[in-house]
């Protein structure tokens, strides 16, 4: 059986300072999803993509939509629901439209027959600090260094994360507030007990959050394309 590739885009652009969904933000001169789609539709593997769009949004050609939810997890659960079809299953967050096929394959390919599950991550490069309680921009003043955390063994987590789907399926089923406080799906299999493999891929692949992250995100896709 072929994949299923679901990609969620139903968040809003609040910490972009866009009044709309940020997946429909344009980037690289079209709106970011549909860099995301491209790079999915040019993997052989992938059979069906279901994408997660706000109510009232169109999803683009040649894939299914679904509403998204409330929280991300509800997102990709909805998609989830959407398509009996397509095992392993690949989850893919439209915010980073510098995914690229090579990387979606590299990923697919890390699912051994031993594991669960297999994540798009790189290599922590900045030293890390924790703060100290109470810190911040609040009423307390700057945030204080408590202590420096070892970066030796820790990676930065992106998407696309593959599973298989019997136990996605499951993680998502577990009660609200627990699939509510995930931030991505792997923790959600790993609370299971599932193996999820690490898979390198480059920090290219980041997450477009803040107007910087746009900014720089446009500036690659459009020396990519010349
Ligand atoms: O908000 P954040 O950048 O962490 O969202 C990651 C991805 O999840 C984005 O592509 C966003 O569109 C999607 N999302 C969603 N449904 C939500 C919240 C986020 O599809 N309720």
């Amino acid at each position: 059986m072929s994949a299923v590739a679901l990609v969620v885009a139903a968040g809003r652009g609040e910490r972009l300072g866009y009044p709309g969904p940020k997946a429909f933000v344009m980037c690289g001169g079209r709106p970011m999803l549909e860099w995301s789609i491209d790079a999915l539709k040019a993997v052989p593997e992938i059979g069906h993509i279901v994408v997660a769009t706000p109510p009232g949004v169109e999803p683009p050609a040649g894939t299914s939509g679904v509403f998204g939810g409330q929280e991300r997890s509800h997102s990709v659960r909805a998609a989830l629901h959407h398509t009996l079809a397509g095992d392993p299953v690949l989850v893919h967050d439209a915010a980073r439209p510098l995914v690229t096929p090579e990387i979606i394959r590299a990923v697919l390919a890390g699912l051994d027959d031993a594991a669960d599950g297999a994540i798009a991550a790189s290599r922590e490069a900045d030293t890390l600090k924790r703060e100290a309680p109470g810190g911040g921009d609040g009423p307390n003043g700057p945030a204080t260094v408590a202590e420096t955390v070892r970066r030796d063994g820790l990676w930065a987590v992106q998407t696309p994360q593959v599973f298989r789907r019997e136990i996605l399926s499951r993680a998502l089923d577990q009660p609200h507030d627990v699939v509510a406080g995930a931030t991505d799906d792997a923790s959600l299999v790993e609370g299971l007990g599932g193996t999820v493999r690490l898979v390198e891929c480059p920090r290219e692949n980041f997450k477009v959050t803040t107007p910087d992250d746009l900014r720089l995100a446009d500036l690659i896709l459009r020396s990519r394309s010349r």
